[in-house]
């Protein structure tokens, strides 16, 4: 990867020669970037990306992981659809007399948000960008990696040329987990490693993991400094829910305690895991969190189903980027809408159904690799068939026989038979993937009692977020 020194911020002002270019080393974020555009004056447009750690990453989003979903070909295939329009930003000296269309903000449908990609659009000024999003693997136990399992192995494996390659770990010993970091690093598995604290699996937190686990404070320090100080140079981010409940929420100082512990940025899903994936994500907490954490990015996470969802997102939060779950399930498109929107553009991918069947053959093939058979692929993709068809009218029979196919040729035999041109359908912004409320969460006896006790958790070997 290139570039460590990427600036944060670039700048270009017309009116003001002497203030274009590389404006601020300061560290500034997308969210902040809206107040520091203001604060230049008309005249002058301003275009950041996020910086992870050494990675700079635009457009500033991030493939959730998704447990069974987001292995080596998902992850390509999202990153395939998105076109990765990126390169644009390589493009990295400003164009001169090129102007802005707007300041700091544009109309995407009728709604006023922040875009700092002005420039973008105009051809403009960017710094180097080493990552056109982060697409992050399924979650990996840290006991599993470091007992070499078998099948942990395979899950951890990347198709090549993806990059930059980042992995995801579950881990409740800091031990463990500080040698799960290690082991990555020495042997050079991933370029980024972010911890789940987010998991609201009865399985999970019923022994004080995942979104349990911040609850208790110095436990997690010390699973973030274990894992910090085993990285090198690889960067650590966390992904956490907003707490065990609303009594009990535990967002603001799992943040500060990430920074304290030189975490390299944090997600928040803005759910309790009491509330498992129902009901609405409250962004306002997203908001809060950005506020208590100043110094490294504040991703946000929950109910993005389109690209101005995310426009939305950071536009009321303030966030630095965003983190996409179930809005890209049978939609990798989304990707390719996420960096237009980005970019300011309102272009939108609206495939025809031909498109569509042509990805989900691809998909399929790709499975075939990733999971070693044929077999295990077209049983792995009958979850996808439904998500990729809603909205399209395409009979009860047809989707009974794309999700009871044994191989990819029968799969594309009945794909090519579908009505090719049938436009991409109305309403499909809507949510997918799971949903519902869990009455109560599953923890272990007097869990709740001190938040600043010694307690150590117990690794589960359950995985899901
Ligand atoms: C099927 C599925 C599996 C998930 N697995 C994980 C996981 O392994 N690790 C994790 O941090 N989150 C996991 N999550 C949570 C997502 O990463 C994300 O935080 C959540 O879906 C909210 O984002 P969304 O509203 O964009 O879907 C999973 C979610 C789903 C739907």
């Amino acid at each position: 990867m290139s570039a460590p020194d990427w600036p944060r911020t670039w700048v270009t002002c017309p009116s003001d020669p002497g203030r274009s270019g590389r404006a601020s080393r300061r560290r500034r974020s997308i969210g902040s970037s809206v107040a520091a555009n203001n604060a230049l004056g008309p005249g002058c447009a301003t275009t950041v990306g996020v910086k992870i750690g050494p990675i700079g990453v635009w457009p500033p989003v991030v493939l959730a992981p998704m447990a069974g979903i987001t292995n080596a070909a998902f992850r390509v295939i999202c990153r395939d659809v998105q076109g990765a329009a990126a390169p644009v930003l390589k493009a990295a000296a400003p164009v001169e007399g090129v102007t802005a269309p707007v300041q700091g903000a544009a109309s995407v449908q009728g709604m006023t948000v922040p875009v700092q990609d002005a420039t973008l659009q105009a051809g403009g000024v960017a710094g180097p960008v080493d990552a056109a999003g982060l697409y992050v693997c399924e979650m990996i136990t840290t006991r599993a990696l470091v007992e070499r399992n078998v099948k942990t192995m395979r899950m951890i494996r990347f198709a090549p040329g993806e990059s930059p390659r980042s992995i995801q770990l579950y881990g409740v010993d800091p031990d463990t987990v500080g040698r799960a970091v290690k082991m990555i690093v020495d042997e050079d598995l991933a370029d980024h490693i972010d911890l789940n604290f987010g998991c609201p699996v009865p399985k999970v937190t019923r022994r004080g993991g995942g979104s349990a686990l911040p609850y208790k404070r110095n436990l997690l320090r010390r699973i973030l400094r274990s894992a910090v100080a085993n990285a090198g140079a690889l960067p650590v981010t966390i992904k956490m829910r907003t707490g065990i409940d609303d009594d009990h929420l535990t967002y603001l100082d799992a943040g500060r305690i990430a920074q304290e512990e030189g975490v390299a940025a944090v997600a928040l899903h803005a759910r309790t895991a009491r509330q498992h994936y129902g009901g609405t994500a409250d962004w306002s907490h997203i908001a809060r969190l950005k506020e208590a954490v100043t110094q490294i990015p504040v991703l946000g996470n929950g109910d993005i189903w389109c690209a101005d969802d995310a426009m939305r997102m950071v536009a009321q939060t303030g966030c630095d980027g965003v983190v996409v779950g179930r809005g890209c399930l049978g939609r990798p498109w989304l990707f390719r809408d996420l960096q237009n929107a980005f970019n300011g553009s309102p272009e939108r991918a609206r495939p025809a159904l031909g498109e569509v069947a042509e990805v989900m053959g691809r998909h399929l093939e790709a499975l075939v690799g990733t999971l070693g058979s044929e077999r295990s692929a077209v049983v792995d993709f009958r979850k996808h068939v439904g998500w990729y068809l809603k909205g399209f009218t395409v009979g009860a029979e047809l989707r009974r026989e794309l999700t009871s196919v044994e191989s990819v040729d029968e799969f594309r035999r009945i794909t090519n038979n579908l009505d090719q041109g049938q436009p991409w359908p109305p309403n499909t912004d809507t949510p997918r993937g799971k949903s519902g409320e869990r009455s109560k969460v599953l923890l272990p006896e007097g869990w709740l009692d001190d938040p600043d006790d010694g307690v150590v958790s117990e690794e589960s070997d359950v995985s899901g977020g």
